[in-house]
């Protein structure tokens, strides 16, 4: 079995304060991207885990804990042999990780017939990460909480973007402690925040200058911050024809939004003098 793990960007990304637990309340419009890991599950003994990058090949890696979360609630005989084949950079604000984690949720359900429903699976993925229910539940949605509250949201607006990440990465813990108040965006006393509403209207009528318009991080000032080099990267997207520009997730890559496929894939080679890793391509919409 063959399934591919998708990164996101977020759209937009409001943290509207600090809750009680230590995670941030957020509202974030995220959107995956074409950009995917591949998980190839085999037959095995024994619960087996390799990975194309040896560094992230441990037992800690978030798929052997979504494995081993599955095997635990379901008193699995079965083994499995899971090999991954990473494409999305880690510490790039892309999702990688917990993309992988849903994905091995989504088939290890398949693979040894467990019959969970979705919101089963969604509530195991929200104990491996924030992130994780959205993935379970794309290509889009709005996701609410500290992750765990997802609205899918149909559009058929054909996006290409063209992604930069700089040699260093973020940590997100370190992006959010460098988090302050004046960061936060107020929550209104009913509805959404502007900016999904405004982003909401814009995928709806296809509408690239106001997707572009509506394009925020609450995130992107403390990341700038830390990583200075930024600056430059998010210039040069601008001066390549990029309608607009933000930092992915909590970074440390920078994703641009493009007119059309040529300008993503031109300012994907310009971009490649300075950074190590770029990518361009389209997200992933309903069809
Ligand atoms: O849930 P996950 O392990 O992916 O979160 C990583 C870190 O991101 C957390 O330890 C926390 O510092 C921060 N975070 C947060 N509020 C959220 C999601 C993540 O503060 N809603």
């Amino acid at each position: 079995m063959e399934v591919t793990a998708p990164a996101k960007i977020n759209l937009t990304l409001r943290v509207l304060g600090k809750r009680p637990d230590g995670y941030h309340e957020l509202e974030s419009m995220m959107q995956m991207l074409t950009l995917a890991d591949l998980l190839r599950i085999e037959d095995d003994d024994a619960l087996r885990f390799t990975c194309s990058d040896p560094a992230l090949s441990g037992v800690e890696n978030l798929v052997m804990r979504a494995a081993h979360l599955l095997c635990q609630r379901n008193q699995i005989t079965r083994g499995a042999h899971i090999h991954l084949e990473k494409h999305i950079p880690v510490q790039a604000g892309l999702g990688g990780g917990s993309s992988d984690a849903a994905t091995a949720l989504a088939a290890l359900n398949e693979f040894w017939e467990l019959r969970l429903e979705p919101n089963e699976l969604s509530a195991l993925g929200a104990a491996l990460g924030s992130d994780v229910p959205f993935f379970l539940n794309g290509p889009t949605a709005v996701v609410r909480g500290r992750g765990e509250t997802v609205t899918p949201v149909v559009h058929h607006t054909i996006g290409y973007v063209v992604l930069a990440k700089p040699p260093a990465g973020l940590s997100t813990p370190q992006v959010y402690a460098n988090l302050h108040a004046g960061h936060f965006s107020p929550s209104g006393t009913h509805g959404l925040q502007e900016e999904t509403r405004a982003m909401l209207h814009a995928l709806e009528h296809g509408d690239l200058d106001a997707i572009a318009h509506a394009l925020v991080n609450d995130l992107e000032s403390p990341a700038l911050l830390l990583l200075p080099e930024l600056f430059p990267i998010r210039e040069r997207m601008i001066q390549l024809g990029c309608l607009g520009v933000l930092l992915c997730g909590s970074g440390s890559a920078l994703f641009g939004l493009c007119p059309d496929e040529s300008t993503a894939h031109h300012a994907a080679l310009d971009l490649s003098n300075d950074c190590p890793w770029t990518w361009a391509g389209p997200w992933i919409r309903f069809v």
